[in-house]
């Protein structure tokens, strides 16, 4: 069994959660696609999963069915509570093993800072205790309000290798638009308001929940910029990327993405299709939610994303070094260096019960 190194990014709502790994096995498996005359010098699995509205089981099922995680959970209940303890221990496990999960809001978590909790049940206020108690856990004092304000983010710009020619791809739980006003430098500015927002909702005394009492709004003192980054157009809740359905507009707004902030894959939840995955504009766009929750009753699927650099073998057919003997595609793995030339090469599958199924794959000579 290869020996994981594992990065786990996972972008939350109460109800929504995505979720990524990286994954670098030692030493690299054989490649079945493409050939790796001498070795993959570099290999790293990403795996994203979409909303899961709080369900347990299909998230237990769905790390599962991903390789993310062994039979060994024993998890009771089907409330929110559970979902931020396992990912909370994911998290601890991860980089136990020199891996990283990376934590994302959603809509749902801003809903319940500040006090929008009509879509908790009364089953999960007793699970928390009771009304006061939930409050007291989720303030900046409880320890889910610590770990939201420590270890979620609203966005996250993520590299598929440690080194500077690597691609990246941006994740949020909604859209993300090109023309919202803090999108640059991204994802700080975005991220920056997040922050300042949720510890202005976690400072008590927190807002009474809504209901049964009125709807409090957005805390005092909130900034204009703050207000905006909670707004419909903001990337908690914005769709456009999802739901707009021409084709020329989405991938007009995917492009100006792509110029503005550099990434090659825009990658979202929050709007569902039930039965799989979408890819737009060549896969720049890649919408996650499929509805896993058993109240919502979609396919059970995760994101994979394989990412490899595997060095260009040399010319060598008139090489005479006495004390180098020609390599025979079984040497060990290369090490990277940089001014050589490398395959880079990443392949985007969505994964589901059924099996695997391509999305888009990208291979290019580059030179580290
Ligand atoms: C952030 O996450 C790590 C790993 O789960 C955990 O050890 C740490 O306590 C968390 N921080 C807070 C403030 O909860
Ligand atoms: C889609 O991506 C492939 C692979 O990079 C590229 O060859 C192709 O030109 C792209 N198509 C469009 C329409 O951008
Ligand atoms: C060639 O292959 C053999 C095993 O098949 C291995 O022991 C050897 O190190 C390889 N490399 C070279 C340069 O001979």
């Amino acid at each position: 069994m290869p020996t994981p190194t594992r990065i786990l990014l996972l972008l939350a709502a109460a109800a929504a959660t995505l979720f990524f790994l990286f994954w670098r096995p030692s030493p690299p498996p054989p490649s079945d696609t493409a050939p790796s005359p001498g070795g993959e010098a570099f290999r790293q699995r990403l795996v994203a999963i979409g909303d899961l509205h709080g369900d347990i089981n299909n998230a237990k099922r769905v790390l599962r069915m991903a390789g993310l995680t062994d039979k060994t959970d024993h998890w009771a209940g089907g409330n929110d509570i559970f979902i931020y303890e396992l990912w909370y221990r994911l998290r601890g496990e991860a980089s136990a093993v020199g891996g990283r999960v990376i934590n994302l809001l959603g809509n749902h978590e801003v809903m319940n800072a500040i006090g929008d909790w009509r879509y908790v049940t009364q089953a999960d206020i007793k699970h928390w205790g009771g009304v006061e108690n939930r409050q007291h856990e989720l303030s900046k004092e409880g320890w889910l309000g610590k770990d939201w304000l420590a270890n979620y983010s609203i966005s996250a710009l993520v590299p598929l290798s440690p080194f500077p020619s690597a691609p990246t791809l941006s994740f949020q739980h909604g859209s993300l638009r090109p023309s919202f006003p803090n999108l640059t430098p991204y994802p700080d500015a975005i991220n920056r308001l997040g922050h300042s927002l949720l510890t202005r909702a976690l400072t008590p005394p927190l807002a009474k929940p809504y209901p049964p009492n009125p709807y409090s709004g957005l805390p005092a003192g909130t900034t204009r910029e703050e207000a905006e980054l909670y707004d419909g157009g903001g990337p908690l809740w914005w769709r456009g990327l999802a739901d707009v359905e021409d084709d020329r507009i989405v991938c007009g707004w995917a492009k100006e993405l792509q110029e503005k902030i550099g990434v090659r894959r825009v990658i979202g939840g929050h709007t569902p299709d039930f039965d799989k995955i979408v890819h737009r504009c060549n896969a720049s766009v890649i919408i996650i939610d499929t509805g896993i929750s058993y109240a919502y009753g979609g396919v059970l699927s995760a994101l994979e994303i394989i990412y490899t650099l595997t060095p260009v073998p040399k010319d060598d057919a008139h090489r005479q070094d006495p004390f180098v003997a020609p390599g025979n595609g079984t040497d060990a793995p290369h090490v990277l260096r940089a001014g050589e030339k490398y395959i880079e090469r990443e392949e985007v599958n969505a994964i589901y019960q059924t099996g695997k199924k391509r999305i888009a794959l990208e291979v290019r000579q580059i030179v580290l």
